[in-house]
């Protein structure tokens, strides 16, 4: 049996007829349903001539008889004003080298969407470290969901396209329902959660090649239905690669949390995420401490099992202020809960406490 992936790979070549692009690579083959040898798709095409349908019915069912799938149902539907309005210059170009789709793509993302724009009113935190492990994931989740319990509206972009994830700290299980073209963000604990984990399957790694992640970052803005927010946070994949550079373009007006361990080196290594952010000119709102210590139970005496000061020397060089440093400690909930997840520290906990004392800071930040 192919997989979903697998086959948007085989019709990588089927183009769409006016844009002579890719419709794959336009994510405009949607709805791929995989059950046996029956497969069921969607082709979004601007007009739906029906010359043009037949055609790429044809080829469609072509390139899956050629993997031995025959029983194929393919349904037209008509681009939405929203998907033709997201189309960028790239798409519109014939055979563009990677690199130019990029650099159009972020033109077209800058003018693009109001939620984007510094007058959308949304506060954006993006939360972001040197090196991986630190625990910039567990930081966001819980700095969102305590946000949302002091009543703020709150979005959450697992910005991390290959390292996904948020769905499982928060233990979701739905997948976001898609509304006329726009996708309706998975919300949990108040928090608004969109995630490259929702649209891949079993765990498949995403091997996409750079303007496809460009395109998908832009579209977790561009194409989810956020409603109204006060803080959109994103959780960026770990060190200074090309998402940390997307999304410093995308949005300039984004501020930063910087996380990090005690140990001198992490924080050493953290202080380059720190020194991109403020050459980008992204603000930093501060940094956070993590795996400070551990604090025995019965005595209450503190372990610095991981060193000391690191996050307080990198606040210093980067002329910020120390958030927070919250110890080690796993959250105390149990899978038969109604609404578990593996990694949302609960309000009335030790660790629960001092995420909301950070949402608290922040909201004095802006
Ligand atoms: N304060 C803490 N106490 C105990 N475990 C923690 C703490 N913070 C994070 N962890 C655990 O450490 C691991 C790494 O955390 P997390 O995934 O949040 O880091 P990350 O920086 O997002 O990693 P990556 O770079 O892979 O994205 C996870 O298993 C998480 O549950
Ligand atoms: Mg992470």
């Amino acid at each position: 049996m192919l997989s979903k992936e697998q086959i948007l790979e085989l019709l990588q070549p089927l183009q769409e007829p006016q844009l002579g692009v890719s419709l794959t690579e336009l994510q405009w083959v949607r709805d791929v349903m995989v059950k046996e040898h029956h497969v069921a798709i969607t082709f979004v095409t601007l007009d739906n001539q029906p010359e043009d349908t037949t055609a790429l019915s044809d080829a469609a069912r072509n390139l899956l008889s050629q993997h031995g799938i025959e029983d194929v149902h393919i349904r037209f539907r008509a681009a939405s004003e929203h998907e033709r309005q997201n189309l960028s210059e790239g798409d519109i170009q014939q055979d563009p080298s990677d690199e130019e789709v990029l650099v159009k793509g972020h033109a077209a993302g800058l003018g693009g969407h109001e939620l984007l724009s510094p007058e959308s009113g949304v506060r954006y935190i993006a939360i972001a470290s040197g090196k991986g492990g630190v625990g910039k994931s567990t930081v966001t989740v819980n700095l969102a969901v305590a946000l949302a319990r002091q009543g703020k509206k709150v979005g959450l972009i697992d910005a991390d396209i290959y390292g996904f994830s948020v769905p499982d700290m928060m233990g979701i299980e739905e997948y976001p329902v898609v509304e006329d073209g726009v996708i309706q963000p998975v919300e949990r604990f108040g928090v608004k959660v969109m995630s490259m984990g929702f649209f891949i399957r079993e765990n498949n790694p995403v091997i996409w090649r750079g303007p496809m992640l460009g395109r998908m970052l832009r579209q977790f803005f561009t194409d989810v239905n956020w409603g109204e927010l006060d803080y959109m946070l994103l959780d960026l994949p770990p060190g200074t690669g090309d998402v940390a550079l997307d999304v410093h373009q995308m949005i300039p007006h984004s501020k930063e949390i910087i996380v990090t361990t005690p140990h001198a080196t992490a924080a050493f290594v953290a202080a380059r995420a720190g020194a991109m952010a403020i050459q980008t000119e992204h603000e930093l709102l501060g940094v956070v401490e993590n795996m400070a210590y551990y604090e025995c139970g019965s005595c209450g005496e503190k372990d610095y099992v991981f060193g000391r000061g690191g996050g307080g020397q990198l606040a210093e060089s980067l002329h910020t202020s120390l958030l927070a440093q919250i110890p080690l400690g796993a959250p105390d909930n149990h899978i038969s809960e109604p609404d578990f997840s593996p990694s949302v520290y609960k309000a009335d906990t030790n660790i629960g406490t001092i995420y909301a004392e950070i949402a608290k800071e922040i909201e004095t930040k802006f």
